[in-house]
């Protein structure tokens, strides 16, 4: 059998860093039609044949609201801090709009209190990707009035929650949620077209600023919660050092980090983007960039990849003999470097946290265990990337695994498992995967070496 990575030196992390595991509403929570539970876009796409992969759905998925006391049993017996999760927004607000529904609202906070009563420091993202299907009958994140109907909802839940959970983050992935929703269309609502594509980015970030703004003054209220939001950033760089090559990944990296990174932090879309986007450029009202540059606590950042480009279309990452998961993403670390230290030096950053990484591979149980080696890899080349950010001095505050638990891989279906637990989802039955003890121990060996001896002495 394959060695085990080391473990980083407990020395490279501060005492405060937070170690969680990240899974998300559509993804794991099934009971799609149960409770006063609204449609969302991914019920409706997932009906669409051809969609996904397997055909499959998320009306069961991993059962987890059914689950969920075991789940976060399992939760704390890995040992992490925090727990990253998100809200569907149609199980706590069925249209979106108008009535809540109250068994979707408790069924969060039993999650909620949950967690809090194992010692695992709640983490919730409102939105990631799952609208409610009566709004996007009603134009969705193209339409300008989704922004109010999100803000409304975001002080619903700082109301509700904001005095017990660690961190809200409004947005998951705003480029996913746009580009792949209705640019290139494979992902919910399924549309294409790049300027409606735009308009969305604006939209999100538009009601991210708004929903700040509503949610902050609510600490006289008791909203202890930090406020921020997710992006998902890779770095681009060029297959060769041709001019044409270099520009497309200058305009690459545009589109994909600077597009929300420089709106947020510098309070302006980066010229070169709109310039190539002519008159697909969105609609900006007065004000808006105000908005969306409100000051955030945290900045989330989801890393799995980095972007290798070439104006010939003559690379293709599949024979290019780099290591690739069964996503087809090439396995870079040095990109977990690299990157954060560019935006670290680019502006002035929050704290900032790695919100999602992680790695699909298909390896099965035998015998009770499931040897996933290239995943125990994969967590610990990039957990030592992180540090190596943070000795040149980036301000990382936390690293959480994508995911928990194997689950439904939006397009993918359930074929693509990144669980660092195995779903057995005919039985439901979760098997801790060697990459989650690995995990599990790595926490142990970083919290003993943090104790000082009296600490060790009083735990004794
Ligand atoms: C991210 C998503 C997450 C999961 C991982 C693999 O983009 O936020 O839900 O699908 O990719």
């Amino acid at each position: 059998m394959n060695p085990s990575p080391p473990f980083p030196s407990p020395q490279l992390f501060p005492k405060d860093f937070v170690w969680g595991v990240a899974t998300i509403t559509f993804q794991i929570e099934g009971a799609a039609a149960e409770d006063g539970k609204g449609l969302s876009i991914w019920d409706t796409f997932c009906r669409q044949p051809g969609r996904i992969a397997d055909a499959s759905s998320g009306d069961i998925a991993c059962d987890h609201c059914h689950r969920w006391p075991a789940d976060v049993d399992l939760i704390a017996d890995l040992g992490v801090d925090a727990y990253r999760f998100s809200i569907s927004w149609p199980r706590v607000q069925p249209d979106g709009m108008g009535a809540w529904n109250e068994a979707g609202l408790d069924f969060y906070e039993r999650l909620i209190d949950g967690l809090i009563e194992r010692g695992i420091k709640p983490y919730l993202t409102l939105n990631h990707g799952d609208l409610p299907e009566a709004l996007q009958l009603r134009g969705g994140w193209a339409a300008r009035d989704t922004v109010h109907r999100f803000v409304d909802c975001a002080r619903q839940i700082a109301h509700r929650f904001g005095d017990r959970v660690a961190t809200i983050t409004t947005h998951n992935e705003a480029w996913v949620i746009a580009v792949l929703g209705h640019e290139t269309g494979i992902f919910a609502p399924g549309l294409k077209s790049r300027a409606t594509a735009m308009q969305v980015v604006h939209h999100l970030l538009l009601s991210h600023g708004l929903a700040l703004q509503a949610m902050r003054p609510m600490r006289a209220q008791g909203c202890k919660s930090r406020l921020g939001v997710v992006l998902n950033l890779s770095p681009s760089g060029p297959a060769t050092g041709s001019a044409e090559d270099v520009a497309l990944a200058r305009l690459e990296d545009g589109r994909s980090v600077r597009w929300c990174m420089d709106p947020l932090f510098k309070g302006h879309y980066p010229q070169d983007v709109l310039d190539h986007l002519s008159a697909d450029a969105p609609h900006i009202e007065p004000d808006d960039l105000t908005a969306i540059a409100t000051p955030m606590d945290f900045l989330g950042l989801n890393y799995y990849t980095r972007a290798v480009v070439s104006a010939s279309g003559s690379f293709d990452v599949k024979t290019s003999g780099k290591v690739l998961t069964e996503m087809g993403w090439e396995v870079h670390p040095e990109g977990l470097t690299e990157l954060p230290l560019r935006m670290h030096h680019d502006r002035t950053l929050p704290a900032l946290y790695l919100k999602e990484n992680g790695a699909a591979f298909s390896d099965e149980p035998v015998d009770g265990r499931v040897h996933d080696v290239a995943r125990t890899d994969y967590i610990a080349r990039h957990i030592a990337a992180v540090a190596d950010a943070m000795k040149l001095g980036v301000p990382m505050a936390g690293y959480m695994v994508w995911s928990l638990l194997d689950n439904f891989e939006w397009a993918s279906g359930y074929d693509k498992r990144f669980g660092i637990v195995h779903v057995d989802y005919a039985t439901q039955r979760r098997t801790p995967k060697d990459s989650a003890l690995w995990h599990r121990d790595f926490l142990q060996h970083q919290k003993a070496a943090r104790q000082t001896p009296a600490q060790a002495t009083a735990a004794d």
